[in-house]
C-alpha cells in the first residue's frame, strides 16, 4: 500500500507534519473551505488514506470514486457526514476523534446554558447599543440555573462531562439513554424517559449522535412537552430537532428559550430563528479551542499512522471491516 494521504482541508499542527513525514504522497487542499462535491470526488482516487471534517459528505459516490483508500479518518467525534454501511461493503476503514473534544463541547454547552438563562448576549447588545437605562428589580430578569434541574438526552462523554459540571451548580440531574451510566449514576443522575426528562427538566440539552433514529427527536410533540419556562441546549447535531418546528416553538412562547450550535440544514438556519430573541445562536464552535482542534487533528493523523504500520486503526467505527489482510500490506 502506498503511504499516500489526501487531506481535505487546512488542519491545525502538528497533525500535517506528522503525516508528512511517513508519506510516499502528501497532499492537503491548501484552502481553508471544503472541496466542493465535484472536488472530492475528483481528488480521492489514489489515496490509502483521508483525512476529512464534518463538512464532506462521503457517500457511497464519494467511496467508490476512492480506489485504493484504505481508511476515511473523519476530524470528529461525529460521522453522521460518512455512509459507514457502504464503506464496511467496500472494505474501507472509518475512524473518528472520540474523547479529546469532550471538555471543550461540555464547556461550550455550558456557556449556552448561562447565556440563554441569564441573558448574556442581550444584555451585552444593550450596552453597545448605550440603551442601559439602569439598575431596576424588574430589568432583564432570567432564570435562575442554580438548583435547577438539567436534563441530559444521550449517556455519554460530553452528557457525562456536562453533569460534572452541573454538580457545582447544585442540579438535580436527569439522563435519558438506552442503558445506565454508572459515572452519570455515581454523580447523582437519575436515568428516565424522554418524556419524564422533557416534562421535568428547566434545561434539556441533547447530546446524542446522529442517527437515522435521532433525526427529528425533538420535534413539535416533544417541544410540546416541555415546560414553558424550560431551554433548550444543542451542541450534539442540528437535525436531531426539526428546526422549523423549534422556531414556531419559541415564537408561541411554548418553551421559554433555546441555546444552539448546530443547525438542521448548516451553514444555514431555519427561516425565522435569527428574529427570536430567547435564542443564543453560535456557529459550530463545540471542540473549537486551539488545543482541542489540535488534538482531533492529530488523533485523526495517529489512526492513518497506524494503519500504514499495519496496525488496527485505535479509533475504528466500523471494526467489522478490519482484517487481518490490512495488516502488512504496507
Ligand atoms: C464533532 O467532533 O462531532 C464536533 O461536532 C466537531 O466540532
Amino acid at each position: 500500500m502506498e503511504r499516500s494521504v489526501l487531506i481535505t482541508r487546512l488542519v491545525p499542527d502538528p497533525a500535517p507534519e506528522m503525516l508528512r513525514a511517513a508519506a510516499d504522497r502528501f497532499t492537503m487542499n491548501p484552502a481553508d473551505r471544503p472541496l466542493e462535491p465535484a472536488e472530492l470526488i475528483r481528488s480521492v482516487p489514489g489515496h490509502s488514506a483521508v483525512l476529512c471534517q464534518l463538512t464532506d459528505r462521503i457517500d457511497r459516490s464519494v467511496l467508490e470514486a476512492a480506489r485504493g483508500c484504505r481508511l476515511i479518518a473523519n476530524m470528529a467525534v461525529g460521522f453522521n457526514n460518512i455512509d459507514v454501511e457502504a464503506a464496511t461493503e467496500l472494505g474501507i476503514l472509518v475512524t473518528n476523534t472520540p474523547g479529546v473534544l469532550t471538555e471543550a463541547t461540555a464547556d461550550l454547552t455550558w456557556a449556552l446554558i448561562l447565556a440563554v438563562a441569564r441573558r448574556v448576549v442581550e444584555g451585552d447588545a444593550v450596552m453597545r447599543a448605550e440603551a442601559f437605562p439602569g439598575w431596576g428589580p424588574l430589568y432583564m430578569l432570567g432564570a435562575e440555573v442554580s438548583g435547577s434541574t438539567l436534563g441530559l438526552v444521550g449517556p455519554g462523554r460530553i452528557a457525562t462531562a456536562v453533569a460534572r459540571r452541573a454538580v457545582g451548580f447544585g442540579m438535580r440531574l436527569l439522563y435519558h439513554g438506552r442503558r445506565p451510566n454508572p459515572e452519570l449514576d455515581t454523580l447523582g443522575a437519575r436515568l428516565v424517559e424522554l418524556d419524564e426528562l422533557l416534562a421535568e427538566s428547566d434545561f434539556v440539552s441533547l447530546h446524542v449522535p446522529l442517527t437515522d433514529q435521532t433525526h427529528h427527536l425533538i420535534d413539535a410533540t416533544r417541544l410540546a412537552r416541555m415546560k414553558p419556562t424550560a431551554y433548550l441546549i444543542n451542541t450534539a447535531r442540528g437535525p436531531v430537532v426539526d428546526e422549523s418546528a423549534l422556531v414556531e416553538a419559541l415564537r408561541a412562547g411554548r418553551i421559554a428559550g433555546a441555546g444552539l450550535d448546530v443547525y438542521e440544514r448548516e451553514p444555514k438556519m431555519a427561516d425565522g430563528l435569527a428574529d427570536c430573541p430567547n435564542t443564543v445562536l453560535l456557529p459550530h464552535l463545540g471542540s473549537a479551542t486551539r488545543k482541542t482542534r489540535g488534538a482531533m487533528a492529530a488523533m485523526a493523523a495517529e489512526n492513518i499512522l497506524a494503519l500504514w504500520r499495519g496496525q488496527k486503526p485505535p479509533n475504528l467505527v466500523n471494526p467489522d471491516a478490519w482484517s487481518p489482510e490490512h495488516e502488512g500490506r504496507v
